[in-house]
């Protein structure tokens, strides 16, 4: 890679010099054969700004195959007049052809805009953002997860790239599924024109099938506009691997008819740092993804990684029922979950999280990362009776209303609370208090964000004591079913009655949408930081609007008196 400042380039070009610079990733490509094609046809994108530099990428395909130089330009307009950094580098099929470059010496807080050429060919231009140093009155940040190509159309990923009031891109994982054609939410592929390719229509198992499907979803025109407009950050969740990662495996594997879990890893996480605009800790590094982001004086924020490196496995509800007399073992259960020794993030990433926490002098300590934190404490007998709903709701209302007549039976039916997703934060309590009780030590205003669940969400986080010490905000997917297909919900009465009920049954719940696709635009100032949750009509159809009338604002203050969801 080769730096060359502004001033040095435009004395270069007056001496006639600058030509030969930028040229120089030209170089390479004449031969006396005659100039190779090169297609450029996954698009750029950006990712991992900070406040000096940025990775750009694109894939550069030769018509053969084979070695190919490409050389980069970044200038501040999107002509290239300006141009103020170039370099020359070479990608061949043993990364995929992809290109990544950490763009370096770049100002702070500032618009720039990049391409790559090789041979004839030019790339479609990019656009990127460094962040801020220094005091910062705002950022603003959208929030994607679970975009899921066959499942419909990448509407959400649009509705962001329209935008021009955003820093960056904060991708929370499932950025892609490794489902095969009539697996998962495949069912209106066809319909839609998405359908899997036909070398890449399995389940996806090896380097070559991770790598096809990433180019599967970085050819369609949404995502490719999106990442040509903002830089990205971004996190894996399961589905990169494979459906409920953990650290040595998955639901969604099987050692004896797919192999060891350790190579289907090795070759998912390759693909992911080759096809995402990430910057590995050190070169080579396809494992540790957790990392640092500063916004001036005003948030620090922390990617995290809850599937791979550390994650112990799953608990399964099931394990605790005895089939013989039905009865579930709350005991066991309780101590299970609140093991100290079970791991989410682990031990040495919670230790680099709890570091960084405490040295930060950021207005906001902003986790981004994949699963629910909040407690989603449902009554028990929900989980065996889905259609007690309506009675659960009815007692708690007239124990809200202060009704005498509750009896202690109907109480218990209510109070008796248990979490339903073990996948999720809640099945990893321990850590979930560390965290909280950290946020508590240091007085430092928490913000949590999560994707994961494909449903939007707010949360009240509280210590296991009661303190309230946070809030979490969670996005809705891009494209991939939510609860309204779990819970049969056709109809929008159906749909509010189901939220309203949430609200109501699970305590630290300040809000839920159970049914639609869209994104969250968090927005950061000293003293207040906001959630707005925009969705659109539709996934399934070409041509979508977004709802409004479901738009959904709330925020938090900053400071220990007021650390906790208000209405905008
Ligand atoms: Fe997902």
């Amino acid at each position: 890679m080769k730096h060359i400042s502004r001033r040095e380039f435009v004395r270069l070009s007056a001496l006639g010099i600058g030509a030969a610079v930028v040229s120089t990733g030209l170089a390479g490509c004449g031969s006396s054969h005659g100039k190779i094609a090169v297609s450029f046809s996954n698009g750029v994108a950006s990712g991992d700004p900070l406040q000096d530099r940025v990775i750009i990428w694109t894939r550069a395909i030769p018509e053969d195959l084979a070695s190919v130089e490409v050389s980069w330009e970044v200038a501040t307009d999107r002509e290239f007049a300006n141009l103020v950094h170039t370099g020359v580098t070479q990608t061949d099929a043993s990364r995929d052809h992809t290109v990544k470059v950490d763009v370096q010496n770049l100002v702070a807080e500032t618009v720039y805009y990049y391409r790559f050429r090789a041979n004839d060919n030019t790339s479609t231009v990019g656009r990127m953002k460094t962040l801020a140093n220094g005091p910062l009155a705002s950022a603003k940040l959208a929030v994607v997860s679970c975009s899921n190509y066959p499942a419909g159309f990448f509407h959400v990923y649009r509705e962001v790239a329209k935008r021009d009031d955003l820093d960056a891109v904060l991708h929370l994982g499932d950025y892609l599924y490794e489902y095969e054609m009539g697996g998962y939410a495949t069912e209106d592929a066809v319909a839609l024109g998405r359908t899997l390719a036909a070398d890449n229509a399995g389940e996806l198992l090896t380097l070559t099938d991770y790598r096809r499907r990433y180019a599967l979803y970085r050819s369609d025109p949404d995502l490719q506009t999106l990442h040509a407009k903002l830089p990205l950050i971004a996190v894996w969740d399961d589905h990169e691997v494979k459906n409920d990662t953990w650290r040595d495996g998955a639901e969604n594997h099987t050692e004896a008819t797919e192999g060891p879990f350790s190579e289907r890893r090795m070759a998912a996480l390759q693909a992911y740092f080759e096809w995402l605009p990430i910057r590995p800790a050190v070169a080579g590094d396809n494992e540790t993804i957790y990392r640092h982001f500063r916004f001036g004086d005003l948030a620090d924020l922390y990617m995290l990684d809850t599937r791979v490196i550390a994650r112990d496995e799953q608990l399964a509800m099931a394990s605790y029922l005895d089939p013989a007399t039905g009865t579930f073992d709350a005991a066991r259960f309780a101590a299970d979950i609140a093991d100290q020794n079970r791991n989410l993030l682990g031990a040495e990433q919670m230790l680099w999280l709890q570091q960084m926490m405490t040295v930060s002098q950021g207005k906001w300590q902003v986790l981004g990362q994949q699963v629910l934190m909040g407690r989603m404490l449902i009554p028990a007998e929900m989980l065996q009776n889905p259609a007690s709903v309506a009675e659960l709701v009815a007692i708690q209302q007239r124990i809200d209303g202060g009704d005498d007549s509750v009896t202690e039976q109907e109480r218990s039916r209510v109070e008796t609370k248990i979490p339903y997703n073990l996948d999720a934060w809640d099945g990893y309590a321990y850590e979930r208090e560390v965290i909280l009780g950290l946020a508590k030590a240091l007085d430092k205003n928490l913000i949590v964000l999560a994707g994961d669940t494909h449903n939007a969400w707010a949360n009240n986080l509280k210590t296991l004591a009661g303190d309230q010490v946070g809030v979490e905000f969670a996005t809705a997917s891009v494209s991939s079913p939510g609860l309204e297909s779990y819970l049969g919900l056709d109809s929008l009465p159906a749909v509010l009655q189901s939220e309203y009920s949430f609200g109501l049954l699970i305590d630290d719940l300040a809000y839920c949408n159970l049914n639609q696709r869209g994104y969250m635009v968090l927005e950061m100032a000293q003293e207040e930081a906001r959630a707005d949750w925009h969705f659109v009509n539709t996934i399934k159809a070409p041509t979508y609007i977004e709802d409004s009338g479901r738009h959904k604002a709330l925020k938090v203050r900053s400071g220990h008196e007021y650390r906790y969801i208000e209405a905008v």
